[in-house]
């Protein structure tokens, strides 16, 4: 009985059984490489790539084939360790794990010559003699000295300002680079090579191999006026358009004393005093763009500025001229943000016009003070009119006098020097104006790491010490914080001078220290602060994260931290109304010609839980910085920056175990050869069955 039962079970179902082994063995086949890719893969999750950007002419950055670029690491400490991956190593192509220190033109220039570099993999360590990926002369060409204007001075024929720049963020890549942020992962990499790729006692190293992939492919390429015009074609001709490029862009943040009229412009006889500082960084690596000293120190100075004007305001609103304090975006690209700015006040599509402005005073890089000196820059143009004369002369003597009772040597540079790259440059190119310069340096920038991954909070902090408390932040941020409300009281004096129009005594007006320090920290090490929290709407409250801020403008991101300095600008100048929600908004319309107003979330109550939001009237507004390139469909500008950023699709970086070619060949031909006998055995099997089972395999023959 049991005997029948089992062999009709057999009989009649042995072509499901045979489909059914199969399956089993391919879901187990299945499973075991999903673990298998677990236990072998590694992904580095902390890392940042150098992507492709493109102007009117040519492509810089790197990128990566389409699926990804692989080969054995090789860490190269020293310059000796080069020869194995450009001469000896029998496995290329390598993965090249680079020291910071090794990061440079000469390095690069060697691997970019062979054929063995799969890619690179750079670890930070800072090079204490400095080191910055931008040119010796930043944003040359889109200034105001060119072969036709003042052609002694352009190209930095007379000053060179960044003169470690070696060039290296222009240069075009053709194997991907990535950046290893987290020493932890490094020493994951390091041990795996140590563990696996060693050469031992001068023999071969024996496989398997511990090897990296990098992936960081890239849709565009030649120049922006390429992949524009793909980009028009793409969105004319398909429903679902891929565009392959896109215009940096950002915005703009201003503010007035006094509110001006948006909707309408301003009448030339209304003079205005601007104070600027730039809001954008940069360095080779994507979205890493620290810019303590290149952006940082200038803008908080400037947001200094405005609280102790706005207080000064808040006493006497008898302004004879307004001012406006400006945050241009982009800068690091050929001007964006002020090159927008100056075009759209020559096409009135902005409330105030090049014609208004009496004085321009910019803060640049003003950290890192030698002996408290602070170096005035002004064109050495001789200018034209006798009025812009005048004013310029007022301007300089304005500074003077504020810095005669105050901690800052401010010194002259001389006649004959230029002006170092500077948003003012965009302002002079379109008119003359009286403009200064405000720097730390003389002729070269004192920062040591301009552009560069390197110019952070320990650039301008001597012996910063990482993962602080706010508490103790406050007091090692004093001397720089102080060093900042300093600069910043002198300029606040200056303007105060010449907006109220007054010699009276200016003593009164002081640049708070304290708010600096709490700046700092916020904009240097931890946008998470309580303060950020309190003053920015709660649904930008997810822009304030745990890590240092980059300041790269990128592409319109709306998780950009400069866009906090919005906030922060309003809080410092703005007034709190006591209104509920929607009165707030109600405000909004009915008052937008004059003053915007925000709805922040307060802090936290007693219970930190909950919060109390409160309304902000303000002038603080935005005003877009997207190239005038884009604006007029002129790709190929030569007047206006034309950056661009590629688009991709995936980045990421992994390390795993290789096997030797060989080993991979003889696995996938011992595949190839149990494929096809189990192929044979099965269709064997499949038409034998009947004389394999037959006597088990009666159809019909069922027996209870
Ligand atoms: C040179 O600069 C002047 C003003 O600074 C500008 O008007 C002119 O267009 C520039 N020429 C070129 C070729 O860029
Ligand atoms: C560069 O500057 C020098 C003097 O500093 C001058 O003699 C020379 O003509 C300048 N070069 C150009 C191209 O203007
Ligand atoms: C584009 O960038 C390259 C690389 O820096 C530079 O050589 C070239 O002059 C730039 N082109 C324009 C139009 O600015
Ligand atoms: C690195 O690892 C050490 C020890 O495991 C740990 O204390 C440290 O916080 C880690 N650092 C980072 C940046 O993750
Ligand atoms: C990255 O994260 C994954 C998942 O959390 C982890 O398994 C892996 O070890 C991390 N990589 C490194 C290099 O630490
Ligand atoms: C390397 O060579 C030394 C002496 O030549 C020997 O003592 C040592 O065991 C060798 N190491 C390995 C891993 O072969
Ligand atoms: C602003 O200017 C517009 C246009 O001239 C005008 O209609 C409006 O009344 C002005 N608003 C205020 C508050 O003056
Ligand atoms: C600067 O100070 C001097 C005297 O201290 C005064 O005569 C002069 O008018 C002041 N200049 C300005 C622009 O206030
Ligand atoms: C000069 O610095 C000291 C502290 O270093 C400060 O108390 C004082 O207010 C500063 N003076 C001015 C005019 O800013
Ligand atoms: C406001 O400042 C002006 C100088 O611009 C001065 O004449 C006037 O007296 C000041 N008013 C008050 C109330 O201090
Ligand atoms: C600015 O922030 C402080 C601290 O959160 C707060 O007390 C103050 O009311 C704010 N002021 C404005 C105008 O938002
Ligand atoms: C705010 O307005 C409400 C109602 O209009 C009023 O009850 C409250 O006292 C006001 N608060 C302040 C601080 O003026």
């Amino acid at each position: 009985m049991m005997a029948a039962w089992l062999g009709r079970a057999i009989g009649s179902c042995v072509r499901s059984f045979l489909v059914f082994c199969l399956l089993f063995f391919l879901l187990l086949g299945s499973c075991w490489c999903n673990s298998v890719e677990r236990k072998i893969y590694i992904p580095l999750n902390k890392t940042a790539p150098c992507v492709r950007l493109m102007n009117a002419t040519h492509q810089i950055g790197c990128q990566s084939s389409m699926n990804g670029d692989t080969g054995v690491i090789h860490v190269v400490e020293k310059e000796q360790d080069l020869k194995w991956v450009l001469e000896d190593g029998l496995t290329p192509p390598y993965m090249v794990v680079l020291n910071g220190e090794l990061f440079t033109r000469e390095v690069m220039g060697k691997l970019k010559a062979t054929s063995r570099v799969a890619g690179v993999a750079v670890s930070k360590r800072r090079p204490s003699e400095g080191f910055s990926p931008d040119s010796t002369c930043p944003n040359d060409g889109f200034g105001v000295y060119n072969s036709t204007f003042e052609p002694q001075y352009a190209h930095c024929n007379s000053t060179v300002w960044n003169p470690r720049g070696n060039g290296l963020s222009f240069e075009d890549f053709k194997f991907p680079i990535f950046l290893l942020q987290d020493e932890n992962e490094t020493q994951v990499i390091k041990q795996c090579y140590q563990e696996h790729n060693i050469p031992l006692n001068g023999s071969i190293p024996q496989y398997p191999l511990c090897a990296m992939q990098l992936f960081s492919h890239m849709h565009a390429v030649t120049d922006t006026v390429t992949c524009m015009r793909r980009n028009s074609l793409q969105t004319s001709f398909n429903i679902n358009p891929e565009e392959v490029c896109d215009a940096l862009t950002d915005w703009n943040i201003w503010n007035t004393l006094k509110p001006v009229n948006i909707s309408d412009i301003l009448h030339p006889d209304n003079k205005v005093i601007f104070v600027a500082a730039r809001l954008d960084s940069r360095s080779f690596f994507w979205d890493v763009a620290p810019g303590a000293e290149s952006t940082v120190s200038g803008f908080v100075t400037l947001l200094a500025v405005a609280e102790a004007l706005q207080k000064a305001f808040k006493d006497n609103q008898t302004l004879s001229k307004n001012v406006v304090f400006v945050f241009f975006q982009g800068e690091a690209f050929d001007y964006i943000g002020s090159s927008r700015m100056v075009y759209d006040m020559k096409h009135d599509k902005f409330p105030i016009k090049l014609e208004n402005i009496y004085a321009f005073i910019e803060l640049n890089q003003v950290a890192l003070r030698k002996n408290s000196v602070l170096w005035m820059h002004t064109d050495p143009f001789p200018h034209k009119s006798s009025l812009v004369q005048e004013q310029l002369k007022s301007l300089v003597d304005a500074l003077n006098n504020a810095s005669q009772n105050s901690n800052v040597t401010l010194n002259e540079i001389s006649p004959a020097q230029d002006l170092p790259p500077s948003s003012l440059q965009r302002f002079l190119r379109a008119q003359d104006i009286a403009g200064v310069v405000l720097t730390d340096h003389q002729t070269a920038f004192q920062n040591r790491y301009f552009h560069s991954i390197y110019d952070t909070v320990e650039s301008i902090v001597s012996n910063y010490p990482e993962g602080i408390s706010p508490e103790e932040a406050q007091n090692l941020l004093k001397d720089t914080a102080q060093s900042l409300a300093d600069v910043a009281t002198l300029v606040a004096r200056a303007v105060y001078q010449l907006a109220w129009d007054t010699n009276s005594n200016t003593s009164a007006i002081q640049a708070d220290a304290a708010t600096v320090s709490k700046m700092l920290y916020g904009f240097l090490v931890k946008l998470n602060n309580s303060w950020f929290q309190s003053i920015v709407p709660a649904e930008k409250s997810k822009i304030l994260d745990d890590y240092p801020p980059h300041y790269y403008v990128a592409v319109d991101n709306k998780m950009n931290p400069s866009r906090v300095v919005q906030y922060v600008l309003a809080n410092l100048t703005g007034a709190v109304v006591n209104l509920t929600q929607e009165g707030c908004q109600k405000r909004q319309s009915a008052d937008m010609d004059q003053y915007d107003y925000y709805w922040v979330q307060g802090s936290l109550d007693d219970d930190s839980s909950t919060r109390t939001p409160f309304c902000i009237q303000t002038t603080t507004r935005i005003s877009k910085a997207l190239s005038p390139a884009f604006e007029l469909g002129d790709w190929g500008s030569k007047e206006y920056s034309t950056w661009t950023e590629s688009r991709w699709k995936e980045i990421r970086a992994r390390i795993f175990l290789v096997a030797s070619h060989e080993l991979e060949v003889i696995t996938l031909v011992v595949g190839i050869t149990i494929l096809v006998i189990s192929l044979l055995v099965t269709y064997f099997i499949n038409s034998k069955a009947n004389i394999l089972f037959a006597s088990t395999c009666e159809p019909g023959a069922v027996a209870y």
